[in-house]
């Protein structure tokens, strides 16, 4: 039995972006996926016992299938190998939180452990980087890296498919965050797809936006590392409408958004792929959480009340 996990994350800036190789800035959270696995006799069994979004098990079952392939493969092990996976954690199996890379790493755990191929962090980030192409299609990387590795990070993807550039960044204390979730299952594939066929063909509307987006990753760096929140969520508001510009945000987003800044959060934006999935709001301070969490609760949507900056390793 080998067992391993993978942290959640939350992309304050540059999602979408980051696939073509504009810098994104990512934070892992205090909830992971775990994942349990066993040599079997015959096929593949999965038991996958998260909390998800209604149908989000179901709408992911073949990608997973894939995945799991894809990276028994990447360990030069036969992609049919029989095994019996067992999938839980605290993590919430929400569109936009990093649950398949999560998951990816917790069972390229699992199995590195099972199997005792002595695999380093790096190969087990590059083995569910191989598992996010049956999620995402062209993943730029940045949910695997944050699953495997935790902490608040700037990743730039290397387009020519060497090293990605990882940069951690220091902030003084971690900042209370809450992530709201619409409820609805988005196809992280068909988002990315979705972004690049409309970037090719309008590139005088989407080569601004990118560079918009590449300018509003370096400030965010700067403000998070100097402390200024209230940039950093006007900067986040600034990424929201570049991300409702490039067509993956979505009326429930939109709500979920306004339903934060309303309450007071100091920057609010979808999250993730988009078209569904979550959303993000910045709250530094337990009080200002609170008032935003409940707002939700009321309106009986689920969220993570949550902090960026405190997976330090
Ligand atoms: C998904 O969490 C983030 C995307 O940018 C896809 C990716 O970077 O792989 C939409």
């Amino acid at each position: 039995m080998g067992k391993g996990s993978g942290y959640g994350k939350v992309i304050l800036f540059g999602e979408h972006f980051v696939v073509h190789g504009v810098p994104g800035i990512v934070s892992a959270i205090d909830s992971s996926t775990d994942a349990i696995v066993t040599k079997a006799k015959n096929g593949l069994i999965i038991k996958d016992e998260r909390k998800t979004a209604k149908g989000y098990s179901e709408e992911k079952r073949l990608q997973q299938i894939e995945s799991i392939e894809r990276m028994l493969k990447a360990m030069e092990l036969d992609p049919k190998t029989p095994l019996d996976i067992w999938i839980g954690g605290s993590l919430p199996g929400f569109s936009g939180l990093g649950a398949s890379a999560a998951s990816s790493v917790a069972i390229a755990r699992a199995i590195n452990e099972e199997f005792n191929l002595s695999l380093s962090n790096e190969r087990i980030n590059q083995i569910a980087y191989e598992a996010e192409i049956a999620y995402a299609g062209n993943p730029s990387g940045i949910d695997n890296t944050a699953a495997t590795y935790g902490g608040l990070m700037l990743f730039k993807k290397n387009p020519a498919g060497g090293q990605d550039h990882i940069e951690r960044l220091k902030i003084q204390e971690p900042i209370e965050i809450v992530i709201g979730s619409t409820g609805k299952v988005a196809n992280t594939k068909a988002m990315v797809e979705g972004v690049a066929e409309r970037k090719k063909a309008n590139p005088t509307k989407y080569d601004p936006l990118f560079n918009q987006a590449e300018a509003l990753a370096a400030a965010g760096c700067k403000a998070l590392e100097a402390g200024n929140l209230k940039e950093v969520g006007e900067l986040m508001n600034e990424n929201h409408k570049i991300l409702q510009e490039i067509g993956v945000s979505s009326i429930e987003l939109d709500h979920l958004v306004d339903i934060a800044r309303k309450q007071g959060a100091i920057g609010a934006k979808l999250t993730g792929g988009g078209g569904g999935g979550c959303m993000v709001a910045l709250t530094p301070s337990k009080e200002l959480q609170e008032k935003v969490a409940n707002a939700f609760k009321t309106e009986g949507l689920e969220f993570l009340a949550t902090k960026i900056g405190a997976i330090t390793h």
